[in-house]
């Protein structure tokens, strides 16, 4: 699921680990398991993530701005929705927040991530200024 542009795909790499990891906590005795710590920790890097993807995206101009960050705000909204359930103790079972996550991770990358860089590519853009929010 590699888009070609550099830091976007490490991002998604790191989204993907600590989806691992969220599984392998949603799977673990209860008593034992640090789900809350790992959402948030999800929350906090998709954001970071989120925002890098949007600064890329003014950088070119990209004409599909406001579909894109659309969809980011409404992920954001989903994972913050996640945590407080599972925080209030009436969460989703762990296999409908798994499936909430591929289907996003798999959905949103192949085709709105894809899409933002073929137009980095087509805007000629260098990935070090398209990369302009790194930390
Ligand atoms: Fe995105
Ligand atoms: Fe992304």
């Amino acid at each position: 699921m590699l888009t070609g542009h550099e830091r976007i795909d490490a991002d998604h790499r790191h989204i993907f680990d600590i989806a691992h990891r969220l599984e392998a906590e949603l799977l673990a005795p209860p008593e034992h398991s640090v789900v809350g710590e790992v959402l948030v920790e999800l929350i906090e890097y998709t954001g970071e993530h989120f925002l890098r993807e949007e600064a890329v995206m003014r950088s070119i101009r990209f004409a599909r701005y406001d579909e894109h960050k659309r969809e980011h705000d409404l992920l954001v909204q989903k994972v913050n929705a996640l945590h407080r359930n599972f925080m209030d103790g009436n969460g989703d079972s762990p296999g409908e927040v798994l499936d909430f996550l591929r289907m996003w991770l798999t959905h949103h990358i192949l085709h709105l991530d894809m899409e933002l860089v073929r137009g980095v590519k087509a805007a000629g853009a260098p990935e070090e200024t398209a990369s302009a929010q790194d930390d």
